[in-house]
């Protein structure tokens, strides 16, 4: 979504934190989902590179990361057809960003909102999970986000009449808002010039919604999705899927090209982009752009864009 389109969700009566169907609002904090600046980074690509490479700073979004874009289409969807409505709270599984951005939206449009979390979450995410108001349950570390999604569905299939699962794996409207939003953003962005799509698989919404639009507009624009190389890695938001549970938002046909980049990689790369460009990132957004060096190099006069999930968390948090 544009940032000058307007969310449109329904209106609740104050303070009784339930959204009442129908009435629809104009909110200008949800209107800034998406919208995002697509900047140049002359410094990482080098003076004699014959490639470009440009960044998608998901972090401008309001609780600072991609997220906000799943979770918006996600909370809209189920708000339209009273899956989420009057004493239900919304359940689902997070590593961090997409439970902050349904915490903002819990606390914005007044659902509560219950997060599963893995145990291993920063100390500053979980501050800034409470601070929207959301309750949070611990998981075991050592089971990631696939064992919090086990345990939030478990939850949510004990009381249905309580609980929304927002499913953020298996959700459709989750890639939907890449095929509406992130992709049409990208094209009208780069005026129809770029060659490559880079970007993270988490949940798989991004590369699979944003690919596919893109795709449509152009068949030979390649589709590059990032993994790490391994099930233990230190990529905060990405999912190694040969080991992990397949989910649903990844339609695999998707991507042209798979690249696997080492966590020691990504992170020299965040520290490039602060010094070099003045960016904070998160290492997810420098795996995407050591993915973005790689395909660029083998492709003289490229336009490479790549998505930068959120800014990280300052060193010695962790980032989760
Ligand atoms: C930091 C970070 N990078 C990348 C991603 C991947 O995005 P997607 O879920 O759309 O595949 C996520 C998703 O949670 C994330 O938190």
């Amino acid at each position: 979504m544009f940032a000058s389109d307007t969310a449109r969700l329904t209106d609740r009566s104050p303070r009784s934190g339930v959204p009442a169907s129908g009435i629809p609002v104009e909110d200008p904090l949800l209107g800034a989902i998406g919208g995002t600046p697509l900047v140049p980074l002359p410094s990482i690509v080098g003076p004699r590179a014959d490639f470009e490479v440009w960044g998608k700073l998901e972090a401008r979004n309001p609780s600072g990361s991609v997220k906000d874009r799943a979770a918006l289409s996600i909370v809209r969807a189920a708000l339209g057809d009273g899956r989420l409505g009057p004493g239900r709270t919304l359940v689902d599984a997070s590593s961090g960003n997409t439970g902050a951005a349904y915490a903002m939206l819990g606390a914005r449009l007044g659902f509560p909102v219950l997060l599963f979390v893995p145990a291993n979450v920063s100390a500053s995410r979980l501050r800034a999970l409470q601070a929207y108001g959301a309750e949070i349950v611990l998981t075991s570390p050592a089971e990631g986000t696939d064992g919090a999604r086990v345990a939030a569905r478990a939850r949510a299939e004990a009381d249905p009449r309580r609980y929304f699962f927002a499913d953020q794996y298996d959700n459709p409207a989750n890639p939907l808002a890449h095929y509406t939003g992130t992709g049409p953003e990208l094209w009208h962005q780069t005026g129809g010039r770029l060659t490559h799509l880079v970007a993270g698989v988490g949940t798989g919404g991004t590369i699979t919604g944003a690919g596919r639009y893109l795709h449509e507009r152009r068949r030979t624009i390649r589709v590059v999705a990032v993994e790490p190389t391994g099930p233990l890695h230190g990529l905060e938001g990405l999912k190694h899927l040969p080991t992990a549970l397949r989910p649903e938002a990844y339609d695999p046909r998707v991507p042209d090209l798979t690249v696997r980049v080492e966590t020691e990689d990504a992170e020299r790369m965040v520290v490039r982009l602060a010094r070099e460009e003045g960016l904070r990132a998160g290492p997810s957004s420098g795996a995407a752009l050591v993915a973005a060096l790689e395909v660029g190099q083998g492709s003289p006069g490229a336009c490479v864009v790549a998505v930068l999930p959120d800014a990280g968390e300052p060193r010695g948090e962790g980032s989760a």
